[in-house]
């Protein structure tokens, strides 16, 4: 009877048992399945529709290079309308996107984020300065902290002061409500959630609004140059030569924050939580790093720091709204396709010896368009993914140039959920210590997990 058989074979499970697994144990679930079903198989969890999963490179340029008018992303990502507001590139779809991705492209080219370089590292060497040294210590939330600071400063632009101070408080709790669980499932938000936690929420991002609403305002009235996103946002223009209004501003601003802040917070968290456990590759970074001469082993880590623990572990499930056909397999209306970056990331006849912590295979050859999706791809491609690498490259460079990284136990870091990213059990726990002059002898392997 109807969809089921038509749809790619995928777990039998009540779609209770599948959310569950989905939500608690992602990458085991994901392996299950596709030791089971192969590359290609449908998930159901309760809420949306059926998850077609993919991770077959041809299949997955197929999928990201479909027309815009066949597959919408944006449907699917309602949930964070309460904060992105209704104008945000991320809800959208064909021309409405478009339009927004274009106005916001020009802000994120690599030359104009090298220009924010600056900015990040004297951020990132302040925060990383009172870090605590000599025991074992959890880094997650302190990256949360570091990665809002470089956001609020490059981004919206803003200068060390009041405003900031105040918008970093009242954002730092927004984003506290936003990592419930329950909060990602729209039917709970008013009302389950709702009553108290939903008013202290609305009450938060107003104030938030009124302080957005003012710098947007500021800003445009001086006309002082500057390298930060909203800067850019200010100069760009729609197609009929009308500037952005500050409600599409605010909307942007605040999608910028919600999808840049904790998927680079958790990745470095992943970063901390894989490297003290990989000691020649410290070693070698070390070295590059007292070089100075070129950060190809960095830019390297971070490739493989995003191949082995993407935070996102799939693009953003694509709403089929016109039959397509992907990979010879039917698809109608109505359910999502979803690239699956974990698997694709960890499948054997792509990437050899898939679990092992390698930054030298992408050395030689950069990483692969339908191969390295940590960042999605096609018309949808995350648009901060540039920055996030620069970002990610300036943290670990302060951090790697002072301390050591030392783990604090043989256990290896279980993922969790926050939100919708999926991060370090423990919080990425590490021991930092002062760098010392001799170098140390290394610890021993030990065994890798899934
Ligand atoms: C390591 C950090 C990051 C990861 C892993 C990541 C990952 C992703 C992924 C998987 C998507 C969906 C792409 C698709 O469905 O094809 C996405 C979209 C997006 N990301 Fe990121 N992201 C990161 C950091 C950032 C940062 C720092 C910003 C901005 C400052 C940002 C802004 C966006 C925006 C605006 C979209 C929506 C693009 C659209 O719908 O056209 N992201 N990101």
């Amino acid at each position: 009877m109807g969809m089921r058989d038509q749809l790619p074979p995928g777990p039998r499970a009540p779609k209770i048992v599948q959310t569950i697994a989905w939500w608690s144990r992602p990458h085991p679930f994901l392996e299950r399945c596709r030791a089971r079903y192969g590359k290609r198989f449908t998930i159901r969890l309760i809420g949306p529709p059926p998850f077609v999963m993919l991770s077959d490179p041809e299949e997955l340029k197929e999928l990201f290079k479909a027309p815009p008018d066949v597959l919408h992303p944006g449907e699917g990502a309602v949930i964070l309308e309460p904060v992105v507001g209704t104008n945000s590139v991320i809800l959208l779809d064909e021309g409405a996107h478009l339009e927004q991705r274009k106005l916001m492209l020009p802000a994120f080219h690599g030359e104009k984020m090298l220009r924010l370089s600056g900015l990040m590292e004297e951020v990132a060497e302040r925060e990383v300065e009172s870090w605590p040294l000599n025991e074992p210590a959890s880094f997650h939330r302190r990256l949360q902290a570091l990665t809002l600071e470089i956001i609020l400063r490059t981004v919206f632009g803003l200068d060390a002061g009041d405003r900031l101070d105040a918008m970093r408080d009242r954002l730092t709790q927004i984003l506290d409500i936003g990592a419930r669980p329950l909060s990602m499932i729209p039917q709970l938000q008013r009302n389950v959630l709702g009553g108290p936690v939903w008013h202290r929420f609305a009450r938060l991002r107003d104030e938030t609004d009124r302080l957005l609403f003012e710098l947007i305002d500021e800003r445009r009235r001086e006309d002082s140059e500057r390298d930060d996103v909203l800067a850019m946002l200010l100069q760009a223009h729609h197609e009929d030569a009308t500037e952005m209004s500050a409600q599409e501003l605010r909307d942007e601003l605040m999608t910028l924050l919600v999808a840049g802040h904790e998927t680079t917070a958790s990745e470095l968290a992943w970063a901390f939580e894989r490297l003290p456990r990989e000691p020649q590759v410290l070693a070698r970074l070390a070295d590059e790093i007292d070089d100075g001469e070129d950060d190809a082993y960095l830019t390297a880590t971070i490739q493989e720091v995003l191949r082995r623990r993407p935070v996102l572990p799939n693009a953003a499930p694509r709403l089929v709204k016109k039959p397509i056909e992907i990979g010879g397999w039917p698809y109608p209306p109505g359910v999502c396709v979803v690239a699956n970056a974990y698997l694709v990331h960890h499948d054997p006849a792509i990437y050899e010896d898939p679990y092992a912590f390698r930054p030298e295979r992408f050395l030689e050859d950069g990483p692969g368009t339908y191969t390295w999706i940590p960042f999605g791809g096609g018309r949808r491609r995350c648009l901060g993914a540039s920055f996030a690498q620069l970002e990610m490259k300036i943290v670990l460079r302060a951090v790697l140039s002072r301390y050591e990284l030392g783990r604090p136990s043989d256990e290896l870091e279980l993922t969790r959920r926050r939100n919708i990213t999926v991060s370090p059990r423990l919080g990425a726990r590490v021991v930092l210590r002062e760098r010392s002059p001799t170098p140390r002898p290394p610890e021993p392997a030990e065994p890798v997990a899934i």
